[in-house]
């Protein structure tokens, strides 16, 4: 039997994991040791959503002008990065988890870009959860690429609409996501999924992403089912 989906619960969870710095600041720690405590949050987040019956989960794990950073903070977190995949996918993967990545992954290198096509490979035909990691992701990057491949291919304007438009985003495929959550209380999108999030339910929460949990993920959840989503519209 199919499991019981209310009505009320969003089928893709997206969320910009902000606060590893300020973690490890208010414990005199190096960034690092936040970013480190932050992986621990994608585990139980990721646990969490298989639990909620969420279908897409998208995590912006880095995003493009993350390279602006100082280089030993990328280092840190392409190597834990690196890391996460080398340890965790085996677990995924018997879990169920579909793992799709956005973004300029080349930019992380040949190896490492190699190692998530293969994860990706791996886990294709895996329906249980599909994790979306936006890595060297940028909305706005998105939304040009697209529109530089409707020009490559020859669209004629009047072929592009908003449906063939989405089609040539990276998240081609992948239903926009129902709720945005952002932790760490700025109130920001961040030139994250410009496009996808137009109808978007967001939420924001004071809690810094390494202390994120199963109880925040659901307190998310519970305030979207409270939501009423009218995609710009007004009922009768
Ligand atoms: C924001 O914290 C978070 C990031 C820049 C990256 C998120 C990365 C992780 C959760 C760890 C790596 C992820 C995976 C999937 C292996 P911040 O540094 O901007 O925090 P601050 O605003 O407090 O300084």
């Amino acid at each position: 039997m199919a499991d019981a989906v209310s009505l009320n619960a969003p089928r893709h969870v997206a969320i910009i994991m902000d606060g590893n710095g300020r973690w490890a600041a208010a414990r005199g720690m190096p960034r690092a040791v936040g970013h480190r405590e932050g992986t621990k949050a994608v585990r139980r987040t990721i646990e969490a959503a298989i639990e909620q019956n969420v279908e897409y989960l998208t995590l912006f794990a880095f995003s493009s002008e993350n390279w602006a950073r100082p280089q030993e903070e990328v280092t840190d977190l392409t190597g834990l990065l690196r890391h996460y995949l080398r340890n965790e996918l085996n677990e995924l993967h018997e879990n169920g988890v579909r793992l799709l990545v956005i973004g300029e992954r080349e930019r992380f290198g040949p190896n490492l870009a190699h190692e998530l096509a293969e994860a990706e490979a791996k886990t294709a035909g895996n329906t249980k959860l599909t994790l979306v990691m936006a890595l060297s992701y940028g909305g706005r990057a998105d939304i040009v690429e697209a529109a530089r491949r409707a020009m490559a291919a020859g669209m004629k304007p009047e072929d592009l609409t908003e449906q063939t438009f989405a089609g040539l985003l990276a998240t081609d495929g992948i239903p926009d996501p129902d709720l945005l959550i952002r932790t760490s209380g700025e109130e920001r999108i961040s030139n994250f999924l410009l496009w996808q999030t137009a109808y978007s339910e967001l939420y924001f929460t004071d809690v810094l992403w390494p202390d994120f949990g199963a109880g925040d993920f659901a307190a998310a959840l519970n305030e979207y089912a409270r939501r009423e989503r009218r995609f710009g519209a007004r009922p009768e």
